[in-house]
């Protein structure tokens, strides 16, 4: 699949997860394989064009995660345009734009969902954007506001008009937030209405669902009277990889026609290690040029995590991403209980150990 100039190995991605996609966490789903395209947590416009360090932050990306989208968000077309152009600095494949957030504090600064009820402002900034940088401008945007405004279909249309070499749906509306089910119908009818690629979100927890949800597009939409030449070209995953971050490999498994890999309790066990690992790492030790940064931390340096401050940090990153990795695992709520009641690095190892290691003959359920 290609999006603009830039080809995707695979139709597979991780979705744009705040606080749960960055850069450890994807450097190792990549590693699995079957992984096309990651995304970036969603990073602030505003915050990219002042420079504020931590925003920068979250849009930092290493090499090997490529291809990579930095999602920014924002409703100010000429912020966004610089924003854009900060991304395209930084070396960056693609630029995404969220158009899906629900939460009040991103909404009601014309961010985000909020973007869905003002389509002209969100063509504009699409507008802005594609005039502003030469690598591909993408969207990601909910099947509406509510039920009464189901408007995807018809602001897809104007983002593809405005210059968007692709959309993501997710196919729930913005008040609807986490709760029914996502409508793949949508994302297929879309798919059907567009000449760009389009991509789907919304409830992949199993390998199966992500081929099912690939190959059902078409069938779908012909509900809709669809042009069936034009398939859901991708699908992002995003609480399922954090229940499982093999699933992107799982699923290029059977889209291969192989049986999915079998991930053992031991292999879980040593993800977390691993993540630990580079979380404790990072900005330690890198060669020039490992991590790819927004120009601020150039001039003033990285910031330096002090080790308290680091271990502290690394122990909330894990209490994070326990809470949907022990999803389906037999013990999840004792593994969670003690993650969240763990003070020591040294301490999470220990219960790592014994939740994934010294429970012989096992077989993760994932
Ligand atoms: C913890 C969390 C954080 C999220 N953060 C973002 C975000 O920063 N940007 C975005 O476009 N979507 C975000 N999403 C939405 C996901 O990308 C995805 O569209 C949604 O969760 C539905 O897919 P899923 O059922 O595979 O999780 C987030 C979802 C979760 C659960």
């Amino acid at each position: 699949m290609k999006i603009g100039n830039v080809t995707l190995e695979s139709p597979f991605v991780v979705a744009p997860m705040a606080g749960m996609t960055d850069t450890a966490f994807r450097r190792l789903v990549k590693r699995h394989g079957g992984c096309g395209l990651v995304v970036t947590e969603m990073v602030s416009s505003e915050g990219l064009v002042r420079g504020i360090d931590r925003t920068l932050e979250y849009a930092e990306y290493t090499e090997e995660e490529r291809p990579v989208s930095i999602q920014i968000f924002g409703g100010d077309p000429q912020k966004m345009a610089d924003a854009a152009r900060i991304v395209e600095g930084m070396g960056a494949d693609i630029v995404d734009v969220n158009m899906g957030c629900p939460v009040p504090k991103i909404a009601k600064h014309h961010a985000g969902c909020s973007l869905m009820r003002e389509p002209e402002r969100a063509a504009s900034v699409i507008g802005a954007m594609t005039r502003a940088v030469k690598i591909p401008v993408t969207v990601k945007m909910r099947a509406g506001w509510n039920d009464g405004s189901r408007n995807a279909p018809a602001l897809a249309k104007m983002v593809q008009d405005a210059g968007a070499a692709a959309v993501t749906i997710h196919g729930r509306t913005a008040e609807q937030s986490y709760s029914g089910s996502a409508d793949w119908s949508l994302v297929a009818r879309v798919a059907s209405e567009l000449t760009i690629p389009v991509l789907g979100s919304g409830d992949c927890v199993e390998p199966e669902h992500v081929i099912a949800k690939l190959s059902g597009g078409a069938k779908l939409a012909g509900g809709v009277g669809a042009d069936f030449s034009r398939p859901i070209s991708g699908v992002l995953v995003g609480r399922g990889v954090l229940r499982n971050p093999w699933i992107l490999a799982q699923a290029a498994d059977l889209a291969a026609g192989r049986p999915p890999r079998e991930v053992t309790l031991r292999e879980r066990g040593e993800f977390l290690h691993q993540y630990i690992d580079l979380l404790l790492s990072e900005r330690v030790h890198e060669a020039d040029g490992f991590r790819h940064v927004a120009p601020s931390h150039a001039r003033t340096g990285a910031p330096a995590l002090v080790a308290v401050g680091r271990e502290r940090w690394v122990i909330n990153k894990l209490r994070a991403l326990c809470a949907w990795y022990s999803k389906g695992l037999d013990g999840a709520s004792h593994l969670r209980v003690r993650v969240n009641a763990a003070t020591s690095i040294a301490e999470l190892r220990a219960i790592v150990d014994a939740c994934f290691f010294d429970v012989p003959g096992q077989v993760a359920a994932v």
